[in-house]
């Protein structure tokens, strides 16, 4: 077992990154991160196959999040970026944990009970998704496990689950916690819910200069004319800036808002600014790992290799523990 922390984290390669994940997940992952000194963060592949069953898309899926994450400031050298199927054992010690997991405990997890309340036709891998997030998370001994708010109950079967293999087989796996990255709170999309893909209000995270302008420009507001007076806090528009601006920017606009002296559309034309000069550098870096894959591809492959050390070196331990390691 180490002494020295280690963090741990997935991340499922769905679709299009965008301003919602930068600030909510990305930002704060990356920096959790960079500040301890063992870190792994892969690509979920194993767990995207539940839901997405198409070779192209899942291939692009992995090289965006990929490229997305390092672009975001992910340093690949400090932590360790690598694709959950590059560690075949993943899935073995998930089997180990779905043979003392029972149905009824899995049955209560959100997510299965969720697609049982759609009525969807849900796959075994929905069923004991949890295990094999399990198996992530407990290969490694991880101590810290950041996530969204919507996974920590995912966290508590990993916990359970090393609890029970200690109990069964001898102490071998550490109890993790989960670390909610909360981030900056929701960050609305540009119609005023949660900006997210399924909604179709996104910013993405490297969109070009004439996207950012044309969706910036279409944000919702209401009608009022430019000498109104606004309130900052119920502008969809002033809520984004909040992401991109200094204190005294902030400050500024919403002394301008509030006296009437400024329209919604110079509002928005000050955010293009902002997020053109926030995005273009991830972007850049972004379309270069995207164009010539052959660096992005090493370091998934270098970096699957650190993990697959790592996690052979577990694997002897719960072999033997388990009594299927005989030589
Ligand atoms: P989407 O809603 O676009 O499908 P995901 O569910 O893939 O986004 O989100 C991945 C991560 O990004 C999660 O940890 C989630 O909490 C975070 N995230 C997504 N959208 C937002 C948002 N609008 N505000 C804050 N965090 C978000
Ligand atoms: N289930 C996580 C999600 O949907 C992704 C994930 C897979 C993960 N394995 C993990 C997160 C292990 C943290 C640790 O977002």
């Amino acid at each position: 077992m180490t002494a020295k922390k280690v963090l741990v984290s997935g991340i499922k390669p769905t679709g299009d990154l965008h301003l919602g994940n930068y600030f909510g997940a990305m930002a704060p992952m990356v920096k959790l991160a960079s500040e301890i000194p063992e870190s792994y963060i892969f690509i979920a592949d194993l767990h995207a196959l539940t839901s997405v069953q198409n070779r192209e898309v899942l291939q692009k899926g992995i090289l965006e999040v990929a490229a997305g994450y390092i672009a975001a400031g992910l340093d690949p050298k400090q932590t360790i970026l690598f694709k959950q199927s590059d560690v075949p054992s993943h899935a073995e010690l998930a089997w180990i944990f779905d043979c003392i997991t029972t149905v009824p405990y899995l049955m209560r997890a959100h997510a299965f009970k969720d697609a049982e309340a759609k009525n969807q036709e849900i796959n075994v891998g929905v069923f004991n998704y949890p295990m094999l997030m399990a198996a992530d998370i407990l290969m490694y001994d991880a101590h810290i496990v950041p996530v969204g708010s919507d996974q920590k109950q995912h966290v508590e079967y990993a916990r359970d689950t090393a609890q029970k293999f200690n109990r069964i087989f001898g102490e071998a796996l550490i109890i993790p916690e989960a670390h909610i990255t909360g981030g900056v709170g929701t960050v609305p999309g540009i119609d005023g819910r949660k900006m997210s893909k399924s909604y179709k209000n996104i910013i993405p995270l490297f969109a070009g200069d004439e996207d950012i302008k044309r969706i910036t420009m279409s944000i919702v507001t209401d009608s009022k004319g430019a000498e109104e007076p606004k309130d900052p806090e119920s502008c969809n528009v002033f809520a984004i800036q909040k992401l991109v601006s200094t204190e005294s920017e902030l400050a500024d606009l919403s002394q301008k808002y509030k006296e009437g002296s400024i329209s919604y559309k110079d509002s928005k034309e000050i955010l293009v600014e902002k997020l053109i000069k926030f995005i273009t550098p991830m972007r850049e870096k972004y379309n270069n790992l995207i164009t010539d894959k052959t660096a992005l591809l090493n370091i998934l492959k270098e970096n699957g290799e650190k993990a697959r050390v790592k996690a052979e070196t577990k694997m002897n331990v719960v072999r033997e523990l388990v009594g299927i390691k005989l030589y």
